[in-house]
């Protein structure tokens, strides 16, 4: 089955193509605010604009024409409302246009399913790491259960804040990392309960430290205090599920020093730990092009065709 992907739940647009064996091109472009967070508006205004070149750079790329696509597929959330409707339109447009079915798509099911294909991990445990979601998750029978979760921020948020009162203008996280290779620990808030976590007052005492302390060093505390308390909840789902096998996916695990932490976790503990490559960690259209071919054979009411800006991972009934 050949499936067109689009993702557009923030600042990527992205067009990926499943060709039914690999993902045969994932294209994408990101809108970079000039100041400050994330404008939904001008966000969707940027990936509108946008969305011809990189749905042809696609199907360059794949050498495949529209026409031979057996389904589209789409980010239906979560994600930001203005953003997540121009993929969907997109992807409406396309369907009606070559009679094909319309696959929605969860984000979350999309990063934790490709990274499951691209890793050949079977049953993980999944720290889910992103800017709006950080989770620990386990398939139990046709569901996704959420174990443990960020009680306020997601991850990724918490760097792009922080970045941004660091003065940095774009791809807050892996600055915060290079900057931290540099850096030694000091004592930050560290807030773990059963397999939940709070970030807010690690980020509040995070910013403040940078009146009085290096940068460098605050960096460095901020990612060893963060990455172990999602690596003690994780580690804690390893043993309460006895799983052998734990993947991260999302943005930040792209972040080696937390790829790593959770290497040493699950060595120490006897399970695998795997991850994918960077490019299907960052927000992809293939991601949804995969995912939207496992959800191929699933029948859609009209409602479960609109957007939704909150959709968890375990709302979602599995095929
Ligand atoms: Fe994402």
């Amino acid at each position: 089955m050949k499936v067109l992907g689009i993702e557009s739940s923030a600042h990527t647009l992205g067009v990926g193509v499943w060709d039914g064996r690999k993902i045969a091109a994932n294209e994408k472009a990101f809108y970079k605010p000039k100041k400050g967070g994330i404008h939904p508006r001008k966000a969707a205004d940027f990936l509108a604009e946008n969305a011809g070149s990189v749905l042809k750079a696609a199907l360059r790329k794949s050498g495949r024409k529209l026409g031979e696509f057996d389904a589209f597929a789409f980010t239906v959330g979560p994600g930001l409302g203005p953003c997540l409707q121009i993929g969907s339109t997109m992807a409406r447009s396309l369907a009606l246009r070559f009679k094909k079915p319309l696959i929605p798509v969860n984000h979350c099911i999309a990063h934790v399913e490709i990274t499951r294909h691209l890793t050949g991990m079977r049953e993980p445990v999944i720290a889910y790491v992103s800017g709006g979601n950080t989770q620990i998750i386990v398939r139990e029978g046709k569901r996704y259960r959420v174990l443990g979760e960020t009680l306020d921020m997601g991850l990724g948020n918490v760097f792009d804040v922080f970045g941004r009162e660091l003065g940095l203008e774009w791809a807050h996280g892996s600055v915060v990392e290079q900057l931290a290779r540099k850096g030694k620990y000091f004592g930050l808030p560290y807030t773990v309960k059963g397999m939940d976590f709070a970030l807010t007052g690690l980020l509040t005492a995070a910013t403040k430290a940078l009146r009085t302390q290096r940068r460098e060093d605050v960096c460095f505390s901020l990612q060893e205090t963060a990455f172990a308390m999602l690596t003690e909840a994780t580690e804690r789902a390893v043993a309460l599920t006895k799983k052998s096998e734990v993947v991260a996916c999302g943005g930040v695990a792209q972040n080696r020093r937390l790829q790593g932490m959770l290497r040493t976790m699950c060595m120490e503990r006897g399970a695998r730990f795997a991850v994918a490559p960077d490019e299907f960690n960052a927000d992809n259209g293939g991601m949804v092009a995969y995912a939207g071919s496992l959800f191929a054979k699933q029948r859609f009411a009209a409602g479960d065709l609109k957007v939704r800006q909150r959709y968890r991972i375990d709302e979602v009934a599995l095929p």
